[in-house]
């Protein structure tokens, strides 16, 4: 079994999940930063993580699924995002992520929150109309945390 990791990531949250996944997998398996990933072909699993911007998988890895993951492909998903996990600011976003990718297998998904820069923070809550996940920003305060990865490695192994 031969598995991709991609990862898009600014503040590191996304980039923790991602090197938590990359240990757990067993079998030949590479990582890479968006900017520096090839395609799928060839893979038998890719697990692709992404941080949420305005309530979506950010930009890049959006184009990333559009245009780089090919059909037959198996994919694990994994994001962080400021919004309460669980949420349905965040099943809407993991929605749009899997309807961008409607030909592939989804494995799994696994998502948790991610401490959100304090200077967006402010600049966000200074909005005339602050977006809805602003209230549970306060909770993502030290995530991910070791709680977080040890649930995502177990989520892994059971692949
Ligand atoms: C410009 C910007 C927009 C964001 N928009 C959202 C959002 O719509 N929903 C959300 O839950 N979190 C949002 N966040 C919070 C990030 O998704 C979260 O902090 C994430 O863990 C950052 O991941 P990273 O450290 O891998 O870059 C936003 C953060 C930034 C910087």
């Amino acid at each position: 079994m031969k598995s991709l990791i991609v990862y898009s990531s600014q503040t590191k949250n996304t980039k923790k999940l991602a090197e938590a996944i990359y240990e757990s997998l067993e079998g030949e398996k590479d990582i890479f930063p968006v900017d520096e990933a090839p395609s799928t072909e060839g893979y038998d699993l890719t697990a692709v993580g992404f941080w949420l911007m305005a309530g979506k998988p950010d930009p890049k890895i959006s184009e990333y699924l559009a245009k780089k993951v090919i059909k037959d492909n198996s994919l694990f998903l994994f994001a962080t995002h400021g919004a309460a996990a669980g949420s349905n600011h965040v099943k809407n976003a993991i929605d749009h992520a899997i309807g961008l990718k409607n030909d592939v297998k989804i494995k799994g998904v696994f998502t948790c929150q991610g401490e959100v820069n304090p200077k967006v923070l402010e600049k966000v809550k200074q909005k005339p109309e602050p977006p809805v996940w602003i209230g549970d920003a306060a909770h993502a305060v030290g995530h991910p945390n070791e709680e977080d990865l040890s649930a995502l490695r177990k989520m892994i192994t059971e692949l």
